[in-house]
C-alpha cells in the first residue's frame, strides 16, 4: 500500500501522441474532456533521439485551448528556450535535471528563478534511471517533479516498474516536508488506464497520457475514466 494520496488528480494528455494533420480535433477532444492541463513535449534531437515541435506550434493551438499549458522540455539548453514558451502561452515549464547539469548550460537554479519570475509552474523532470536525491535540493523552489516513466523522447513506449518506487519515495519526501500542497508529482510515460490506479496510490497527482488517449476511439472519454481512477 502506498501513502495515501490527498492531492486532486489531474490528467494531462500528451498531443505528441495526437495525430497531428488534425490538431484542432485532438485539442477538441481534450477540451472537452475533465482533463485540465495539456502536456506538450518539446525535444531538441539532442537531449532525446527525436524531434517534435517549436512555440510557433504552441502559439497557434494556445488560440484553440483554455486548458493549462504544461511544456516538458526535453532540450539541451533549456534556459535559452525558456522565454519563447512563455511568449507562447505556456503556464508551466519543466527542464530534465540531467541537461541543466551538464557544462553546456545553466545551473538549475536560475533555470527556475527565470521561469518562477514569469509567474509559471516550475517542474523539474527526471529520467528514470536518474536518483530523486539529485533534485532533493530544489524541492522547495518548485511546483512538480516530472517522475519519468519511461526514457524520454517517444510516446506509446512500455511503462517502467520501478518507477512506481520513486515515486513512492518522492511522495515521502513531499509530505515529511511539509510540501504536500506546494510540490506535486507527476508521472509521464506509458500511463494507461490499467495502471493508472497503481501509479496515484504510489503519489503521483498528474497523470500524463499520450497514446492511451489519442490512439483510444474516443479520448474524451479515456480523459474522463482516468481523472477517476
Ligand atoms: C516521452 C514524453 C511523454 C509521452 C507520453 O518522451 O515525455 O510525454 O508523450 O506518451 P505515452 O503516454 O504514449 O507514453
Ligand atoms: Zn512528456
Amino acid at each position: 500500500m502506498g501513502t495515501e494520496n490527498k492531492q486532486k488528480i489531474v490528467v494531462a494528455p500528451s498531443l505528441l501522441a495526437a495525430d497531428f494533420s488534425n490538431l484542432e480535433k485532438a485539442l477538441g477532444y481534450c477540451n472537452n474532456s475533465s482533463a485540465t492541463w495539456l502536456h506538450l513535449d518539446i525535444m531538441d534531437q539532442q537531449f532525446v533521439p527525436n524531434l517534435s515541435f517549436g512555440p510557433g506550434i504552441v502559439k497557434n493551438i494556445r488560440k484553440h485551448s483554455k486548458l493549462f499549458f504544461d511544456v516538458h522540455l526535453m532540450v539541451s539548453n533549456p534556459f535559452e528556450m525558456i522565454d519563447s514558451f512563455i511568449d507562447a502561452g505556456a503556464d508551466g515549464i519543466s527542464f530534465h535535471i540531467e541537461a541543466s547539469e551538464s557544462r553546456f548550460t545553466f545551473p538549475p537554479k536560475l533555470i527556475i528563478n527565470k521561469i518562477k519570475r514569469a509567474n509559471l509552474l516550475c517542474g523539474i523532470a527526471i529520467k528514470p534511471k536518474t536518483p530523486f536525491t539529485i533534485i532533493k535540493k530544489y524541492m522547495d523552489l518548485i511546483d512538480y517533479v516530472v517522475v519519468m516513466s519511461v526514457e524520454p523522447g517517444f510516446a506509446g513506449q512500455k511503462f517502467i516498474p520501478k518507477s512506481i518506487d520513486k515515486i513512492k519515495e518522492i511522495r515521502s519526501f513531499i509530505d515529511e516536508k511539509n510540501l504536500t500542497d506546494k510540490v506535486s508529482i507527476q508521472c509521464d510515460g506509458g500511463v494507461k488506464l490499467h495502471n493508472a490506479k497503481d501509479v496515484v496510490d504510489a503519489g503521483a497527482n498528474i497523470l500524463v497520457a499520450g497514446s492511451e488517449v489519442f490512439q483510444s476511439e474516443n479520448p474524451t472519454e479515456i480523459i474522463n475514466k482516468m481523472s477517476q481512477v
